[in-house]
């Protein structure tokens, strides 16, 4: 695992940025992993300007989110498919039909959940995923305690990961949906390459267990130790945990 500790996120956004631009010059058609929440915004801004200034096009792109929340009606505007149009996918040119995610609504959970683990595999798999990481040690919303080998399914979130998010629901954690579908940690790792960025002290003790802590499910993001390819790019807020 490369660690890379920069001022902040907006050096950061940069680097992951660059990261983006090789590879979308090299394989216009990448399959790329989106997140959601804050961390990754800086990052969609820099892509959004780069967009704009004709040094990325996403027109033969695919895109794939990493979760959704479950019984959010489809025009919520914290519905994670509507907040990655807001705060990337619809201010660039990815074609239509060609953002996926998570059926949240789906009747049939676990049909929904296998249709999303086909559609990844049938796109040729994840090139490059962006993650995020929660203050209890999630990526996507593999919650402390989920399976290494899980695959998209449904979980609860934790109280924790509740009162974290409370902020995009008017301040409220039981507002807040108790429900998500999210791609397992197996899933993640199948992409070729990782890269998560945290900022803030918020992150600091998770940080510290998914890069030096034992692997291990109660901090799932330490399963990116075994990942061939992946890349933590942290600010010295962040980091401060780190030995
Ligand atoms: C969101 C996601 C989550 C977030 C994590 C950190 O799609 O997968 O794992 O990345 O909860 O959220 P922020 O970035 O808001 O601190």
């Amino acid at each position: 695992m490369e660690v890379v500790i920069r001022p902040d996120g907006e050096d950061i956004a940069g680097i992951v940025a660059d990261v983006f631009e090789r590879l979308l010059t090299d394989r216009p058609d990448a399959v790329l992993g989106l997140a959601t929440g804050s961390s990754p915004l800086a990052v969609y801004d820099e892509l959004v300007r780069r967009h704009e200034a004709d040094r990325i096009t996403f027109a033969r792109a695919r895109a794939f989110m990493l979760d959704e929340y479950v019984g959010l009606a489809a025009d919520h505007p914290e519905r994670y498919r509507n907040v990655i149009e807001r705060a990337f996918t619809g201010r660039v040119d990815f074609p239509p039909d060609a953002v996926h995610g998570p059926d949240g609504a789906a009747t049939d959970i676990p049909a929904a959940c296998a249709a999303y683990e086909d559609a990844i595999a049938g796109a040729g798999g994840v090139d490059l995923q962006l993650l995020g990481i929660g203050s209890d040690g999630h990526i996507a919303f593999n919650e402390p305690g989920s399976s290494l080998a899980s695959r998209t399914r449904i979980k609860t979130l934790t109280r924790q990961t509740r009162e974290d998010n409370a902020r995009f629901f008017g301040g409220d954690p039981d507002a807040v949906p108790h429900h998500c579908l999210t791609q397992g940690l197996a899933t993640i790792m199948s992409a070729r390459h990782l890269v998560l960025v945290a900022t803030g002290p918020g992150k600091a003790e998770a940080v510290h267990h998914l890069v030096e802590g034992p692997v291990s499910a109660m901090w799932p993001a330490t399963v990116m130790q075994h990942h061939p390819r992946a890349t933590v790019l942290l600010d010295p807020a962040a980091a401060s945990r780190l030995q």
